[in-house]
């Protein structure tokens, strides 16, 4: 019987664009309303945008949202266990599980990245929202926390918990942005050398899209017109 192995390409890491890339070709814009916090050229060349399937990048971790029986799933999961091998599932098989807000890694076996971040998001809940903000934001603190403890210079996050677990795209977005960016302001960021939001339903494309701009403005110069415009026009407005 022939077997067909298709490989899916590669993309390294700088394929992936920054920020700064975004926001000089137009791809990204700056948010309508005031930002959240001030234009940093150093982060915005250290922030990755990249829509499409993240067990193809070949960067130093990729974070898989898993539940806490680490034994795989559907979803991102399903995807990661499938391209990495029968290795993944035996090697989180010795890990005993994962409580929801902490995170554990891997080897990644036949992915092209180098470990894998097991990461147990919360499935959303709508009665209590802050116990659900508070999961979400250790999820991506204890994976940014993982790397570096582990000399990981990249890191692609999935967009933790928003497909099966439920999480609104905006929320979910607004604390992996406001969690990435607290990370890099304390000392530890400084030894990511990029960190990678992963988008793959257009759901959360849009959300990024719209979120990313206010957590991680365009630093002065690497706007283009339209969006210098609208800039100006948000420093002036009032809502
Ligand atoms: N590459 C990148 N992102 C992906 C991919 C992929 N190949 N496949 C799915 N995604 C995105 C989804 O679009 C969503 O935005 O990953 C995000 C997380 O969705 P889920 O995979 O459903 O994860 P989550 O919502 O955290 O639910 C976790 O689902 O698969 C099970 O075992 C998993 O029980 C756990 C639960």
């Amino acid at each position: 019987m022939l077997r067909v192995v298709t490989r899916m390409a590669h993309t390294s890491v700088s394929d992936i664009p920054s920020l700064t890339f975004l926001y000089r070709n137009n791809e990204l814009e700056a948010s309508k309303h005031p930002p959240l916090n001030g234009a940093s050229p150093a982060y915005n060349d250290r922030i990755g945008l990249f829509c499409g399937d993240i067990t193809t990048l070949s960067v130093d971790a990729i974070v898989n949202a898993a539940n806490t029986s680490l034994l795989g799933g559907g979803g991102v999961d399903g995807a990661i266990h499938l391209a990495a091998g029968r290795g993944l599932r035996a090697e989180c098989r010795t890990l005993g599980g994962c409580s929801t807000g902490l995170s554990k890694i891997t080897n990644a076996y036949n992915l092209p990245c180098r470990k894998v971040i097991h990461t147990v998001g919360p499935v959303y809940d709508d009665i209590d929202p802050s116990k659900s903000e508070a999961a979400l934001r250790s999820c991506y603190k204890s994976s940014l926390e993982l790397a570096v403890q582990n000399g990981l210079k990249t890191i692609a996050f999935s967009a933790i918990s928003t497909g099966v677990y439920g999480y609104p795209s905006n929320g979910a977005a607004h604390i992996a942005c406001d969690t990435v960016r607290k990370f890099m302001e304390n000392g530890d960021g400084e030894k990511l050398e990029k960190v990678i939001f992963v988008t793959f339903e257009s759901k959360d494309v849009r959300a990024y899209n719209n979120i990313i701009p206010r957590h991680f403005p365009p630093a002065p110069g690497t706007e283009n017109e339209a969006t210098q415009e609208r800039t100006a026009g948000a420093e002036t407005d009032t809502s």
